[in-house]
């Protein structure tokens, strides 16, 4: 590298550094400031409807990493403010009247995964490549906090508990993927089944709440 190229890439690094560093400076500002918080909440989000405003929402290809050919269906209730991480990989399906909320937790598909019909998935949720969600499967990684017994349910605040569902895995119909669950690789989740426990790779689990029932 000649001397005028290295001074070249020396300011370039140097810019680089100083806006990562800026972006740093305001999320932190952001993050410490409850009032900023507030204001760019009620830009971003509908309060009553607890939803990303339309105008938000029609941004969303710009601030979500979509692989091309993933398919998320028109009717697909997107909750995913810019917050959070939403990925879909590539090949991947969001079948019709399911929803998607990542307004607590990443949520993030891999690559040939399919999301069934009416299904709802709440993050932080991580979800393998070729994963089969059924119809209307929920999987959420929300809980809300209700121990504090001179307070309303609504004024407690929630708690989330990551969910994994590793690559090769099929979920039934109408199952239940409850906060802080793993399952492991290549398992089947029978029909209905409550998943309140992790499940190891190679398993079938049914039940409520599911239980492995045999080694696959
Ligand atoms: C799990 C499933 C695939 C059956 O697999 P299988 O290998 O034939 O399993 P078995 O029938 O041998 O059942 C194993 C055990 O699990 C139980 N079981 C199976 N499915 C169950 C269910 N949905 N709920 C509760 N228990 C169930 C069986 O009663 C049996 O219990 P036992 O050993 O105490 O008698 C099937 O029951 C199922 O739930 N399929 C999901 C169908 C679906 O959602 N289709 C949508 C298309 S994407």
């Amino acid at each position: 590298m000649t001397g005028k190229n290295a001074t070249f890439a020396h300011r370039n690094n140097k810019s680089e550094e100083k806006l990562l560093m800026d972006k740093e400076t305001l999320r932190n500002h952001i993050v410490n400031s409850a009032r900023l918080k507030r204001i760019i909440d009620l830009l971003i989000m509908n309060q009553k409807l607890t939803r990303p405003r339309w105008y938000v929402r029609l941004l969303a290809p710009l601030y979500q990493q979509r692989a091309w050919s993933a398919k998320i269906y028109g009717s697909v209730r997107m909750d995913t403010p810019p917050y959070r991480r939403f990925v879909i990989g590539k090949r991947s399906v969001v079948e019709s009247y399911s929803c998607v909320n990542n307004a607590v937790g990443d949520v993030v598909i891999g690559d040939h995964t399919r999301i069934g019909l009416h299904s709802t998935v709440i993050g932080p949720v991580s979800i393998g490549s070729h994963v089969n969600l059924a119809q209307g499967v929920t999987v959420s990684a929300l809980n809300h906090n209700f121990s504090e017994t001179d307070k309303r349910i609504d004024e407690q605040g929630i708690t989330t508990r990551q969910i994994v569902i590793e690559d090769d895995v099929w979920i039934g119909t109408n199952a239940t993927v409850l906060a802080g669950v793993r399952i492991g690789s290549h398992s089947v989740i029978a029909a209905g089944a409550v998943v309140t426990h992790d499940i190891p790779p190679h398993s079938l689990a049914a039940g409520v709440p599911a239980q492995v029932k045999r080694k696959i």
